[in-house]
């Protein structure tokens, strides 16, 4: 193809939405007009199955939920007027209790404001915030962020230790849909403890952000907590960062979260446009369904060239492959469905994995996320007639150049800033184009059969080192290998997991576990030491 060719091409296909002030180019995508033709019916089954969900029929059918993101920016369309009226009131008290936070009407009991947060959360209760968190920091903000997202003791005790003498001063929100998710129930515990160890408590300094009755809800209410949100039930984890999980640590940060919702509000209008052709995210869905023949069969590489949206391609990981990696389609088929998501920002990949992307294995394609607004205020001429924004946007050009070149596949998505509004325009766009692409494979996007897997087999785990531990206090100084304790615990035939554990908690001197070594790894004895 001819540049003119290409610059046809590029002005056939392009998607520009000046309301919006986005620009969605698919002319570096390798298809054409049969994309619309071939793929009619799926889109039409889609919208289908999308008007629907935003009716409140039962979208989520495996849990039988409703799913209700939409219904966040525009109450209005909520199926019933008490979800309106519920949505329209926690977004009332998410402003008013920002505004008590930062005029200092709610304060720390021994401190004369907050001035930080502790955002205690995981998966769709902690990416969501973490991203707006750090999209649009600024030196204006009005408490700092910083999160809890794992059960790392090391990773706990790093953040614990940045606030170190600012706990008083510190609100932890603690975040959990399900109330019991254990990763943010032991990261409240330790944030707990690190309260008490400065002489605090943690309820005066917490609110929490949960479904009704849940575990947490009614530690909570026990624990006098300053606030409780709530959580709904039509509401998904990753799919949450319009509700209180993301607007309570957004509001509290400072963030305009008015424009936040207006942008994503914004959006949504804009794709639920029936014609694919004017609707970006049809035609994001239908970009993806192409590249990856409706298998996810390429990668799809997330490069935003802005240090921004750094975590936008995490969050897009969790969004996508949470969403769509499904054993069963809706009619039960095992169909072993995905779509695999990484990235991180350019130009700096450019020095990582982009050589793979041009010269290497093609089995993926790219999205380049363009912001056209280099940055508030002039920029300093690095080189005679160039900025650094321009060096920025030229590296983004060039590489989207060079793979087409290579025919490596690439789609680019502009924005005109990074700001509350595009922001949430940037996550509504993504979410709807994630909802229309599970219709056209035909999962149910809203459930996560495989993490519920997970948990259940961490808690075994937990189990069967508990029967272990009652073994080796048993067992005293005469301690036994692993094999022995396995059978000790009742559990013959799980002497490698009884082996993993052993061999951390040996790794761990506080835990009074002695090891002495056999001529094997397999052999060593293990017995309980108290020190
Ligand atoms: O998107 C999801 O549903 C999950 O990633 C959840 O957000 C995650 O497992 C945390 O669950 P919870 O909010 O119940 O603690």
């Amino acid at each position: 193809m001819t540049p003119r060719d290409l610059w046809q091409r590029y002005k056939t296909l392009l998607l520009d939405e000046p309301s919006l002030g986005v620009r969605l180019d698919l002319s570096r995508m390798g298809f054409g007009e049969e994309l619309f033709r071939e793929r009619q019916a799926l889109v039409e089954r889609a919208f289908a199955a999308m008007a629907a969900l935003e009716r409140g029929e039962i979208a989520n059918p495996d849990e039988k939920r409703m799913v209700g993101h939409y219904w966040l920016r525009a109450p209005e369309k909520a199926p019933t007027p008490e979800i309106a009226a519920a949505i329209r009131a926690t977004l009332e008290r998410v402003r008013d209790f920002a505004r008590r936070v930062h005029d200092g009407r709610v304060k720390p009991p021994g401190a004369e404001r907050f001035r930080h947060l502790l955002v205690i959360g995981i998966g769709g209760s902690a990416l969501g915030p973490q991203l707006v968190a750090d999209a649009l920091s600024s030196s204006a903000d009005r408490l700092q962020p910083h999160f809890l997202d794992n059960t790392d003791p090391d990773g706990i005790d790093r953040v614990l230790s940045r606030l170190g003498g600012a706990l008083g001063e510190t609100l932890a929100i603690v975040i959990s849909k399900s109330g019991g998710t254990p990763e943010t129930r032991n990261g409240m515990l330790e944030a707990a403890a690190a309260y008490k160890s400065h002489d605090l408590e943690l309820g005066p300094h917490a609110l929490a952000i949960t479904q009704e009755g849940s575990a947490l809800d009614r530690l909570a209410l026990e624990q006098r907590f300053l606030e409780r949100f709530p959580m709904w039930d039509w509401v998904g984890g990753r799919t949450s960062v319009t509700s209180a999980v993301g607007l309570v640590p957004a509001a509290l940060q400072g963030i305009d979260v008015a424009r936040f919702l207006a942008g994503a509000a914004a959006m949504d209008d804009v794709t639920r446009r029936p014609d694919a052709r004017r609707n970006p995210a049809t035609l994001l869905a239908l970009a993806w369904h192409a590249a990856g023949e409706g298998r996810g069969s390429k990668a799809m590489v997330v490069l935003p060239y802005k240090d921004r949206l750094l975590l936008f391609s995490r969050y897009l990981q969790q969004l996508v492959m949470e969403s769509l990696g499904k054993e069963k389609d809706l009619e039960g088929r095992v169909v072993h469905q995905g779509l695999a998501v990484y990235g991180n920002k350019g130009s700096t990949d450019q020095h990582a994995y982009v050589q793979q992307l041009r010269d290497g294995s093609a089995d993926f394609f790219v999205t380049f996320v363009r912001v056209l607004r280099d940055r508030e205020g002039p920029s300093l001429e690095v080189e005679k007639g160039a900025t650094s924004g321009d060096f920025l946007d030229g590296l983004l050009l060039g590489t989207r150049r060079a793979l087409h070149e290579s025919g490596r596949p690439s789609l680019t998505l502009t924005l005109p800033d990074v700001s509350a509004r595009s922001l949430g325009m940037l996550i509504a766009l993504y979410e709807r184009a994630v909802g229309l692409y599970a219709s056209f494979i035909g999962i149910n996007a809203y459930h996560q059969p495989g993490v519920e897997a997970g948990k259940k087999a961490a808690a075994s785990v937990l189990d069967l080192q508990r029967k272990v531990l009652a073994a080796l206090v048993e067992r005293g100084a005469r301690g036994g290998t692993c094999e022995e304790l396995a059978e000790a615990a009742g559990a013959p035939d799980e002497a490698e997991t009884v082996f993993h554990v052993l061999e951390r908690l040996a790794a761990n001197p506080e835990r009074d576990i002695g090891r002495r070594p056999g001529p094997t790894p397999f052999a060593a004895i293990y017995s309980f030491d108290r020190h």
